[in-house]
């Protein structure tokens, strides 16, 4: 049931003639199709159905990353909240929300302290902003709640054109793990651009570990992270026209524990011809080639640390779950 007292919502994620923009999803699988090795953006995994295949994922007994990052917040959301709070009012941007599982027990947290401020989770998926907003407003009616659709950083400019008070940014789940090195700093600069000295960051990052347990991770054996993968073209097929059959390709997830990257790949097992309407191209795909789908990236604590310190901020305070699998460093804006 729907009633006007549901918190604001702000979607961002609209172009003014109301369409979404597939022109740059076309775009960006392009470029990534015609280059050697191919290459799809992970960020294109999460339309309706991508989203429902990762909340199964993070139900996996395989995928650690979640139960993990839910221990770092039960055992140390006294001591977090603590640090957010110091400061006087603010605004909790989650970056990447979901359905903010983990988030909730800072939520919930912050609401026993009675600490002022306003939950402002950020997301591309309208469907998990929408639940989301209706899940906080019955399970933590105290919270207030503002939801922002779209990209980070329209989210951010947004936020610093609207949202003047003392900010902490969320980047939980290993999300930055997504990026390449380089992509990694600039997306950690650009979020401090927005930031002020007494403003937080918290980053939450897969640690290093037995690379067959980080294997199995990505290539679970109910094959779930397969249709995860696979589904990327079945996106392509439904928004961009395009001719993939998902039966002439596999998953493929390797781990160089050399550099700390696991790597997805999506194998043609045949030699053949892909057309796509909106690219206005036909690919051909020889026998077991791959298309680069997505890096997840492991961390050491140094590695981080380092990563944080070359884009202005000070790492303060380490929090790890009890075996050290998985930590959300926090960092105050230098
Ligand atoms: C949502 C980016 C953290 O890299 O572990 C899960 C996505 N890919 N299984 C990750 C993912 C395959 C996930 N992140």
């Amino acid at each position: 049931m729907k009633t006007n007292t549901t918190s604001p919502m702000i979607d961002l994620s609209l172009k003014k003639d109301g369409t979404t923009d597939t022109a740059a999803f076309a775009r960006d699988v392009a470029q990534g199709l015609s280059q050697q090795p191919r290459s799809l953006s992970s960020r294109y995994f999460y339309d309706a159905e991508g989203s429902r295949l990762f909340q199964q994922i993070m139900q996996l007994p395989e995928y650690y990353l979640t139960r993990c990052e839910y221990e770092v917040m039960e055992d140390n959301k006294e001591a977090m909240c603590r640090e957010f709070a110091g400061g006087g009012f603010f605004h909790l941007i989650d970056l990447g929300a979901g359905d903010a599982l983990k988030t909730k027990i800072l939520l919930q947290q912050l609401a026993r302290q009675q600490s002022a401020f306003e939950y402002v989770p950020v997301d591309i998926s309208g469907d998990a902003m929408a639940q989301l907003s209706q899940s906080l407003q019955s399970q933590l009616p105290a919270v207030q709640v503002e939801a922002v659709v779209g990209e980070y950083f329209k989210a951010l400019e947004w936020l610093q054109a609207n949202k003047a008070a003392r900010k902490v940014v969320l980047f939980l789940g290993s999300n930055i793990g997504n990026f390449k090195t380089s992509e990694s700093q600039d997306f950690l600069r650009r979020i401090r651009s927005y930031l002020r000295p007494g403003d937080k960051l918290l980053v939450g990052v897969d640690l290093r570990k037995d690379p067959h347990q980080i294997l199995r991770a990505y290539d679970d054996a109910s094959g779930v992270t397969a249709a995860f993968n696979l589904n990327l073209l079945r996106r392509i097929n439904r928004e961009l026209g395009g001719n993939f059959d998902l039966a002439q390709f596999q998953h493929y997830a390797m781990y160089n524990p050399g550099d700390g990257v696991m790597r997805s790949f999506l194998i043609s097992k045949t030699d053949q011809q892909v057309f796509i309407r909106d690219t206005g191209s036909t690919y051909h795909f020889s026998a077991w080639e791959a298309i680069h789908t997505e890096n997840s990236h492991k961390y050491t604590l140094p590695h981080i640390k380092e990563l944080g310190q070359a884009c202005g901020f000070n790492p303060e305070t380490v929090f790890l779950d009890k075996k050290s699998q998985f930590a959300d460093v926090l960092f105050a804006v230098t």
